[in-house]
């Protein structure tokens, strides 16, 4: 069977994505972490799960992960939110420029700030929340757990999906601070084979990546449900 031209830019997104994600040189850009480029991949190789489905996106940052959701899993809607109204703006700009791409997927932009309140209309309401690199703020832990907790639709299998790496106890303690707000959640370091292999790259020394640590670098899979 011909391959359809969906799978098609999926597969090459795949690709870009994690050449871009893995090659990446942290010396030579210090702020830029490639957790959220390794949960736009994951996202992309479990497209199915949002097929129909209605997501979030929490501290997006530039919204890479939620732009690629729109764009091939034909979820029904996609909000991408950041609690930073500069970033939103960011946000919504990548949103405008990419608007042909989504298809039949709304996609939006939202300030979402875990330590506010979050507006009525926008709770028990998604099916899928992901997030990359948001758990080490041990300050918002509280704040971010709670705003999952009320996001989440109650009822049918809804889950929110983190891509963290450990950093110290940070993971640690938002990972305990879940269980105690009586939510559920696991935990998986080997999640894609390919990710598992350049990690491992890395660690023998491939020195595309100096310095290379996995406390500090590799993000593990947490996915957190009711
Ligand atoms: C480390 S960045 C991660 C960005 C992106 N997900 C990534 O992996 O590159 C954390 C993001 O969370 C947002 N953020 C931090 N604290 C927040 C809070 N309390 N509520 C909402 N967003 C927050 C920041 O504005 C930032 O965009």
């Amino acid at each position: 069977m011909e391959p359809s031209a969906t799978t098609n830019k999926a597969s090459s997104l795949r690709w870009a994505l994690l050449r871009r994600a893995l090659l990446r040189r942290p010396a030579s850009d210090p702020g830029r972490w490639p957790s959220e480029e390794v949960l736009a991949y994951y996202c992309l190789l479990q497209a199915d799960m949002f097929r129909s489905k209605k997501v979030i996106e929490l501290g997006s940052g530039y919204g890479l992960a939620g732009l690629v959701i729109g764009m091939v899993t034909e979820a029904l809607e996609v909000v991408i939110s950041d609690g930073n109204p500069q970033v939103v703006d960011y946000i919504q700009h990548n949103i405008n420029a990419n608007l042909a791409a989504f298809g039949g997927t709304k996609v939006k932009s939202m300030l979402l700030h875990w330590n506010q309140e979050a507006a009525s209309d926008i709770s028990d309401s998604f099916d899928v929340i992901v997030a990359s690199d948001c758990t080490f703020f041990k300050e918002f832990h509280k704040g971010l757990v709670q705003t999952v907790k009320f996001l989440l639709r109650k009822v049918g299998r809804s889950e929110a999906i983190f891509l963290s790496p450990r950093r110290g106890d940070s993971l640690d303690k938002f990972l305990v601070e879940v269980k105690e707000s009586g939510l559920h959640y696991s935990i998986d370091d080997i999640y894609d084979s390919k990710v598992w292999r350049r990690h491992e790259d890395f660690i023998a020394g491939n020195d595309s990546w100096p310095n290379y640590e996995k406390d500090h670098c590799y993000p593990l899979l947490v996915r957190v449900h009711l």
